[in-house]
């Protein structure tokens, strides 16, 4: 299996509830290296970036909205099949449709205030950390 890296951000509402350390913590003890961090207080500019895909959604505007709310962690995580293992690690989108013992599931409280987000192939990976973090060498 391949080493990759992929982009981790804990969102506002995982912030405000103090959580940072648990959910580190998981990716720690999942095989998962914080390679990169930094908190931020994303503006409705760098958060609109971000989600640039989601423009044409009916929630893009709510999400911008939420993700300017208040700071966020945001970090570069890597080890063998980082990409999917962190998406194993969140569960669903949905918190209500999460797996027992995934961050959402723990820690989410709606669809919109979903605790954590993870890059969700190779492709977009390097994309949001170069996003993030343009000084980190990419592989
Ligand atoms: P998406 O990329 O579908 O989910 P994921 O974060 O699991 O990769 O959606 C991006 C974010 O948009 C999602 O984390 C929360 C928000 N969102 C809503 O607010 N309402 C929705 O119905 C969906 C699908 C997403």
């Amino acid at each position: 299996m391949a080493v990759e890296r992929t982009l981790s951000i804990i969102k506002p509402d995982a912030v405000a509830k103090n959580v940072i350390g648990k959910i580190y913590s998981r990716f720690e003890t999942n095989g998962l290296k914080i390679v990169a961090s930094r908190m931020a207080w994303l503006s409705e500019r760098e958060a609109g970036g971000f989600y640039a895909v989601h423009k044409e959604r009916p929630f893009f505007k709510d999400l911008v909205s939420f993700m300017s709310s208040g700071p966020v962690m945001i970090q570069v995580l890597e080890g063998e099949n980082a990409i999917a293992k962190n998406r194993e690690l969140m569960g669903a989108t949905d918190p209500k449709k999460a797996d027992k013992g995934t961050i959402r599931a723990d820690f989410a409280d709606s669809i919109d205030a979903n605790a954590v987000h993870g890059s969700d192939g190779p492709d977009t990976a390097k994309v949001e950390i170069a996003y993030f973090f343009p000084a980190l060498n990419v592989f």
